[in-house]
């Protein structure tokens, strides 16, 4: 299997979610509404400062957070970036003033946009058949493309392993085991959220100490 070849199962899933539940959270594959504005709440609140910022919606499907920030008074320079060409036609149809990038920056040559902040939610959420350890070591390898791209810091979540059961096709990472990629490859300013009352946990990792 090749680096970006899981992404592409992924990919495949979503587009199948979007084409059968069209532009809602369930066509990005979110179980709910609800669930979803909080994940895009904690997603916003990486950003540490008052001042606008650049940030970059890395996995952005149907552009949700971007419809999320102009509800909210953040004062956020938005791109998104999808693989899926079918999501960022979507896109580029809702907010034809804002930039799009379809793009597999896994492939050579490729490159992330650079920004302040750089989110992505959901990215790592769901594994949809893709083997544990190609999953995490596919995610490691995109992480530590993305992180050197972000100027401030990223959020990405993740499944987690305190749940009453896992499932199969989501992706369950231990904190210990996220933690010692982070710190050894990354940056050892982060934080670890799993205040927000879902099955799922959020890592902001940052450049600098707060
Ligand atoms: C669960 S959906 C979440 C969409 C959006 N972030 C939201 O929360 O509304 C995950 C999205 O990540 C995209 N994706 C997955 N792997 C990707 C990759 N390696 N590069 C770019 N996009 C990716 C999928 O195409 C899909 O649109």
């Amino acid at each position: 299997m090749t680096d970006t070849s899981p992404y592409r199962a992924l990919v495949a899933h979503y587009e199948a979610c979007l084409a059968r539940h069209g532009d809602t959270p369930q066509g990005v594959d979110w179980p709910d509404a609800e669930g979803a504005a909080t994940r895009y709440r904690i997603m916003a609140e990486v950003v540490r400062e008052r001042d606008p910022v650049d940030l970059l919606d890395f996995g952005c499907g149907a552009g949700h957070f971007l419809g999320y920030l102009r509800q909210s008074d953040l004062k956020v320079r938005y791109r998104g970036l999808d693989l899926s060409a079918r999501f960022i036609d979507l896109c580029r149809r809702k907010y034809p003033d804002e930039g799009f990038d379809c793009v597999d920056v896994m492939e050579h040559g490729a490159a992330v946009p650079e920004a302040d902040y750089i989110i992505m939610n959901g990215v790592f959420t769901e594994r949809c058949g893709v083997a544990y350890e190609t999953m995490f070591e596919a995610m490691t390898r995109l992480l530590a493309k993305v992180f050197p791209r972000a100027r401030k810091g990223i959020a990405f979540n993740l499944m987690s392993k305190h749940v009453d059961w896992e499932r199969d096709d989501l992706f369950h990472v231990p904190y210990d085991r996220i933690g010692h990629f982070v710190v050894s490859q990354l940056s050892r300013h982060h934080l670890i959220r799993a205040d927000y009352g879902l099955y799922e946990y959020t890592v902001y990792v940052y450049k600098a100490a707060a």
